[in-house]
C-alpha cells in the first residue's frame, strides 16, 4: 500500500536511507528534515513496515524534484520504486494546476528512471537546484550524479 507519510514515520524513513547514505549513494537527511518533508513524501507499507519512500521538492509550480527515493534492499526489484515515483508525481500533479510540470532527479541509477519514463539530461537545466541546494553540498566539487527529467502535460 502506498500512502502519504506522517511525521511519525521519520525514524523508519531515516533507517531506510541510512545504508545508502553510508555508501554515499544518497545524501544525509536529518530527522528534522525528514519530519518537515513528511507532507511531501509517499511511503510503501507492507505488514505494518515501511519498505520504501520518495519525496517531492518543488522549486517552482512547474519544476519538481523527486528526492530521497529508497526501497529497502530485500524489497527491491518488485516494482515498488516505480510505483512510488508514479505516486509522488501524482501527488505533485494534485498539488499544482500549472502545466506542464517538469519532474527531475539527480541519481546514480538513471536506468531505473528511464524505466519510469524519464530521459537523461544535464544538471545545468536546473539552475534553481544548483543555486539553492547543490552550491551548499559538501560533495559539490565531486558530484557524479546524473540528471534525468520527465515532462507531464
Ligand atoms: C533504484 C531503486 C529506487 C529502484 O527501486 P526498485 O523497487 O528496486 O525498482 P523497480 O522494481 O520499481 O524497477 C522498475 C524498473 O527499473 C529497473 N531497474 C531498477 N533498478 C535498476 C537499476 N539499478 N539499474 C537498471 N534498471 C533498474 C527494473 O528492472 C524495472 O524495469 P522494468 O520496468 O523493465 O520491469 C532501488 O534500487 C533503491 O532504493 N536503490 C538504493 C537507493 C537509490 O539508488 N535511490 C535512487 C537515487 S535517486
Amino acid at each position: 500500500m502506498i500512502r502519504d507519510a506522517q511525521t511519525d514515520d521519520a525514524v523508519e524513513i531515516a533507517a531506510l536511507l541510512k545504508p545508502y547514505v553510508d555508501k554515499k549513494i544518497l545524501l544525509h537527511r536529518s530527522l528534522e528534515e525528514i519530519r518537515e518533508n513528511a507532507p511531501q513524501t509517499v511511503v510503501f507499507v507492507e505488514a505494518g513496515r515501511i519498505l520504501g519512500s520518495s519525496s517531492l521538492v518543488f522549486f517552482s509550480p512547474t519544476l519538481c524534484e523527486i528526492r530521497a527515493l529508497v526501497i529497502t534492499e530485500a524489497a527491491q526489484g518488485r516494482g515498488i520504486g516505480k510505483d512510488l515515483v508514479l505516486a509522488a508525481e501524482a501527488k505533485a500533479l494534485r498539488q499544482q494546476s500549472a502545466r506542464p510540470i517538469r519532474f527531475f532527479a539527480l541519481t546514480y541509477t538513471p536506468q531505473f528512471f528511464e524505466r519510469c519514463g524519464y530521459e537523461r539530461t544535464t544538471k545545468d537545466k536546473f539552475p534553481e537546484k544548483i543555486y539553492e541546494v547543490c552550491n551548499f553540498c559538501l560533495r559539490k566539487d565531486d558530484c557524479h550524479e546524473i540528471a534525468v527529467q520527465k515532462q507531464v502535460e
